[in-house]
C-alpha cells in the first residue's frame, strides 16, 4: 500500500507546501486532488522561494511525477505563467501532468465571485477571488467545461458560447455590472491554452490506477485544511471543495483502502485568513508578534492572517475527520522566546465543559476556550539539526500535544527553509 496524503489540519497555510516538499523526492507521484489557485504553497530550498497556487510542491525533484487531478479546478491562463515562471528560473523539467476530467477556472468566474463578495459586503466570505466557489458551482450544476474539452474544439465552442451568453446575463441583470465576457476572445485564448496543455493532458483514472497497481509511491498534497472543507469545515465560511482526506479519493480514483499514511499538518499555534469563528483568536500583542514573527500575510492574497493559540479541540476534530495517522508540527520556531505559550484544550459552553463540538460557524462562535499554559524556551530553537537538540521546556510541549491528539509527531518544522525539518524518528521506526 503506497499512497501518502498530506493535509492541513487547521485553516490553511499550515506549511503543507513545505512538507510537501520535503517529503516528495521519496515518491514516484505527487498530485493535487482538489481546489485550485485560491492554495498558495511556499517551498524554501537552497535559498531560493517558490510559491505554488496551482502546480504541486513535488515540482521541483525532476524524479518526481507531478499531476494536477479531476477533482481540481483549474484556471489554464495561471497554470501557464506559474509553467512559464518555473522555466525562466531554469528549474522545468516537463514533470507535469494535468487531468483531463478537472474543470476550468474560466474569468466569469473570477468576475462572479468577485462581484459575489462585493454584493454580500459585511457578510462576505472573504474568499481569495479565484473563482474557486463559482467552478465548483457550475461543476454540480453540471454547467462546467473540463481540460479535456479544450482538445475538442468544435464542442468547446458550442457549449462555451451557449454558457457565456447566460453569464453575461447573471452578470448584467443581477450584478449590475457591465464588465461582460468577450466569447470570441476567450474561445480563441482558450485554444491558446490548448496548444500549450496539451502535452501534459492525460486522463487521471487509468494513470493513477495503473501507478497504483505498479506499486509507485503516490504523495497527495491536499490544499486548504480539513477546517476549510465544503462538509465538515466551519460552513458557511469555507472553501468549496473536499480538502479531507476523502477527498483525495473522490478527486483521483484512489481507494480509501489504499492509503496507508496521513499526515496532518498543523502550525504550534493557528493562523486563519478570511471570516469566520476563530475561537482562540489573539487581538492582543502576542497575536501581533505572531503576526510578525511568523511572516502571517497570505501567499495568495498578501491578507494578514488572523493569529491565535492552538487549538487541541479543533485539532483533534481535524484528525479524526481525515485520520491522520501522524502529524508534521510546524513553524515552532515563531514561538521562541515568548514565555508563556497556551494551547486550549477544551471550551466552556453553557456553564459547561466540552472536548467533543460541532464545527459550524454558528455553534462555534458560541464557545469559550478554555487554556493549559506552558512554560516557553528561552533560545531559538531555528538551527536546530536534530530531536536530541531541542529544549525540555518544547518537549513538554510536544508530550502534552502528543497525548492529547492520541497520534504521534514525526515532523518537526523549525524554520521556512526545507533544510529546517527534523524526523522524529522514534515514532517512524
Ligand atoms: P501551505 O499553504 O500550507 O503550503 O502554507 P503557506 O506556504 O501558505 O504558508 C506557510 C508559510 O510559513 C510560508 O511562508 C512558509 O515559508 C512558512 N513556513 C513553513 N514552515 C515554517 C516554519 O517551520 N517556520 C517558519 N518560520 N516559517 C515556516
Ligand atoms: P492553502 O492551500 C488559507 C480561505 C479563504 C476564505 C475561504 C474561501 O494555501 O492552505 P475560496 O477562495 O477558497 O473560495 O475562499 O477559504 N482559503 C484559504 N485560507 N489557505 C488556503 O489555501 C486557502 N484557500 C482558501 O481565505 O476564507
Ligand atoms: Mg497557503
Amino acid at each position: 500500500m503506497s499512497v501518502t496524503v498530506i493535509v492541513g489540519a487547521q485553516w490553511g497555510d499550515e506549511g503543507k507546501g513545505k512538507i510537501t516538499h520535503f517529503l516528495a523526492s521519496d515518491y514516484d507521484i505527487v498530485l493535487r486532488f482538489q481546489g485550485g489557485s485560491n492554495a498558495g504553497h511556499t517551498v524554501i530550498t537552497k535559498g531560493k522561494k517558490y510559491k505554488f497556487n496551482l502546480l504541486p510542491s513535488g515540482i521541483l525533484h525532476d524524479s518526481c511525477t507531478c499531476l494536477l487531478s479531476d477533482g481540481m479546478v483549474v484556471d489554464t491562463a495561471h497554470l501557464i505563467e506559474e509553467i512559464n515562471t518555473l522555466k525562466s528560473e531554469g528549474v522545468w523539467f516537463e514533470n507535469l501532468l494535468l487531468g483531463s476530467g478537472a474543470n476550468l477556472v474560466l474569468p466569469y468566474h473570477t468576475l462572479i465571485d468577485e462581484l459575489e463578495e462585493e454584493r454580500l459586503a459585511g457578510e462576505a466570505i472573504g474568499t481569495t477571488r479565484r473563482g474557486i466557489g463559482p467552478a465548483y458551482a457550475d461543476k454540480y450544476s453540471r454547467t462546467g467545461l473540463l481540460v479535456g474539452d479544450l482538445l475538442k474544439p468544435d464542442y468547446l465552442k458550442k457549449r462555451l458560447m451557449g454558457i457565456v451568453e447566460y453569464k453575461n446575463e447573471l452578470i448584467r441583470c443581477v450584478y449590475h455590472s457591465s464588465k461582460a465576457i468577450d466569447f470570441s476572445q476567450l474561445y480563441e485564448e482558450l485554444l491558446t491554452h490548448a496548444d500549450f496543455l496539451k502535452p501534459y493532458i492525460i486522463d487521471t483514472v487509468p494513470f493513477v490506477r495503473s501507478a497504483i497497481k505498479e506499486e509507485k509511491a503516490v504523495l497527495c498534497e491536499g490544499a486548504q485544511g480539513t477546517l476549510l472543507d465544503v462538509d465538515y469545515g466551519t460552513y458557511p465560511y469555507v472553501t468549496s471543495s473536499h480538502s479531507t482526506t476523502a477527498g483525495a479519493c473522490l478527486g483521483t480514483g484512489i481507494s480509501p483502502l489504499e492509503i496507508s499514511r496521513v499526515i496532518g499538518v498543523s502550525k504550534a499555534y493557528t493562523t486563519r485568513v478570511g471570516q469566520g469563528c476563530f475561537p482562540t483568536e489573539l487581538k492582543d500583542e502576542i497575536g501581533e508578534q505572531i503576526r510578525q514573527r511568523g511572516r502571517e500575510y497570505g501567499t495568495t492574497t498578501g491578507r494578514p492572517r488572523r493569529c491565535g493559540w492552538l487549538d487541541l479541540v479543533l485539532l483533534r476534530y481535524a484528525i479524526e475527520i481525515s485520520g491522520c495517522t501522524e502529524l508534521a508540527l510546524t513553524k515552532i520556531d515563531v514561538l521562541d522566546g515568548i514565555d508563556e505559550i497556551k494551547v486550549c484544550v477544551a471550551y466552556k459552553h453553557n456553564g459547561k465543559i466540552v472536548e467533543n463540538i460541532s464545527v459550524s460557524d454558528i455553534e462555534l462562535s458560541n464557545y469559550e476556550p478554555i487554556y493549559q499554559t506552558f512554560k516557553g524556551w528561552k533560545h531559538s530553537i531555528s538551527g536546530v539539526q536534530s530531536v536530541n537538540e531541542l529544549p525540555d521546556e518544547f518537549l513538554r510541549l510536544t508530550d502534552f500535544i502528543t497525548q492529547s491528539i492520541g497520534i504521534p509527531i514525526t515532523l518537526l518544522s523549525v524554520g521556512e527553509a526545507s533544510e529546517q525539518t527534523c524526523v522524529f524518528r522514534k515514532y517512524l521506526e
